[in-house]
């Protein structure tokens, strides 16, 4: 392949594309702050709420202020009827994430007439309403696929609090309320992340807020991304024991895998929110009364850090390895850890869209054609079959597989009779 005349960034790594006064990272110090405050003193003074305030209008709320908007929130948090028919008929191998992002979607479809409409703000209304209801379809999902009816929102409780409820049915005790709550406001935000840049992309098409959230939901999912803390559980999960951690590590390391939940694009140092994490999952695991996660984390943690591969490459300890036995302390299931961290960061995407819109300009970045130029056409009765003809075609689950995918399925599961496409 021939050297492309202009340099490519793959990963869009340090490239610059807006500013921003939400977040700033620096990856040297491992030092983050959300308009200007640290994350560490948020996340010992601040709740979720008032996070969501500072993101949305970028100060501190007064105490009446962030009255008004708690007293907003929890008034949208009831999801519109006729969103239950559709929650009732997902397939039972729905995955959470898949029910978050499907339920999210159609969310758009009830809300025709917001009154902010005409006056300005529905922007940050759809907001508002979007961030009240993620907990509430997480909850209620969770309960639907265990057989338990869903459970009203109260509004006397905070947003932590409010989905321990709605998960449970039972009081949330203060510990884990705070724990949770802290967890929330620890991932609200973090800059130009792969999910907010995805909601952004959306927002400057003009899309709306909710397209630009699920779209952002689907690119949190990824492994990479959000995905990590469920990876890092499901690793905590097949160790098993503290005995296990250095051959299933050593084995790792042999066979070239990545370690879930650490390294990071921006951080070469430690991520300030593990820090605080790792100390918040050590306490929820005391409080819990099991702290064999925490445990087998804590000694995973200890041998990939002295490692020199992980030394030499600058790869620390990020958000989703703690966020790991945190969750699990919590009582929190497993597949359900991508749509906390959607819970979280909400604020922070549509935030970003907020922002987006005030200074839009259309995203539209370009690619290099690396491919053949200049081909002399040739008539489709002369072309030779790249793939072999088989006489025992099968169609893909019974139907027509009429996805340009199909070229890249076996020729054995190729359909037997496409219309002619003549
Ligand atoms: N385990 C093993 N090797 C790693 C890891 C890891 N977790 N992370 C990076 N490396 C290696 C990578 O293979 C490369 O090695 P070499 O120089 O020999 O080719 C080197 O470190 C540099 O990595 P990179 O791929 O250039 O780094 P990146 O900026 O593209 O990747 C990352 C960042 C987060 C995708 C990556 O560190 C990773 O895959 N981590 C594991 C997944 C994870 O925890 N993701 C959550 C990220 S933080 C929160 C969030 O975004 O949700």
């Amino acid at each position: 392949m021939s050297v492309p005349p202009v340099e490519i960034k793959r990963g869009l790594e340090g490239v610059v594309f807006t500013e921003t006064n939400l977040s700033s990272i620096d990856g040297d110090a491992g030092k983050l702050t959300y308009c200007g405050f640290d994350i560490v003193d948020l996340a010992a003074h601040t709740s979720y709420e008032e996070t969501a305030f500072l993101l949305w209008y970028q100060r501190l709320p007064a105490a009446e202020e962030l009255q008004m908007l708690a007293n907003w929130l929890r008034a949208n948090r009831t999801l519109p009827k006729m969103v239950w028919g559709i929650m009732h008929s997902l397939p039972e191998k729905a995955t959470p994430m898949e029910g978050l992002r499907t339920i999210a979607s159609t969310l758009s479809i009830f809300d025709r007439a917001c009154i902010h409409e005409e006056l300005g703000g529905a922007s940050l209304c759809r907001s508002v309403s979007l961030t009240a209801k993620l907990p509430t379809i997480v909850a209620s999902f969770d309960r639907l696929r265990r057989n338990r009816p869903p459970l009203e929102p109260r509004a006397d409780l905070g947003h932590a609090a409010n989905l321990l409820w709605m998960l449970n049915g039972t009081e949330p005790h203060e510990r884990s309320v705070q724990a949770l709550e802290t967890y929330l406001v620890l991932l609200a935000e973090h800059g130009m992340n792969a999910s907010t840049f995805s909601a952004r992309v959306t927002a400057s098409t003009l899309g709306d807020v909710y397209s630009a959230v699920v779209t952002a939901l689907g690119t949190l999912k990824g492994p990479l991304h959000g995905g990590a803390a469920q990876k890092a559980m499901e690793d905590l999960m097949e160790i098993g024991s503290i005995e296990n951690v250095d051959p299933w590590f050593e084995g790792k390391m042999a066979t070239g895998q990545r370690m879930f939940g650490f390294g990071h694009r921006v951080y070469k140092a430690e991520d300030p929110r593990a820090t605080i994490l790792r100390e918040l999952a050590h306490q929820a695991a005391l409080g819990s009364g099991m702290t064999k996660w925490y445990d087998i984390a804590a000694r995973l943690e200890e041998r990939v850090l002295a490692s020199p591969y992980f030394k030499e490459r600058k790869l620390y300890t990020n958000v989703d390895f703690y966020t790991a036995p945190l969750l699990a302390a919590l009582g929190i299931p497993v597949d359900l850890f991508i749509p906390m961290f959607a819970v979280a960061r909400i604020a922070g995407w549509t935030a970003h869209v907020l922002e987006q819109e005030q200074h839009n300009r259309l995203i539209r970045p370009r690619a290099y054609y690396a491919g053949p130029r200049d081909r002399a056409w040739v008539m489709r009765e002369e072309r030779t079959p790249a793939v072999e003809a088989d006489a025992e075609r099968k169609s893909v689950a019974g139907r027509l597989a009429g996805c340009p995918a199909a070229l890249r399925v076996p020729p054995q599961f190729w359909p037997d009779a496409l219309p002619d496409a003549g």
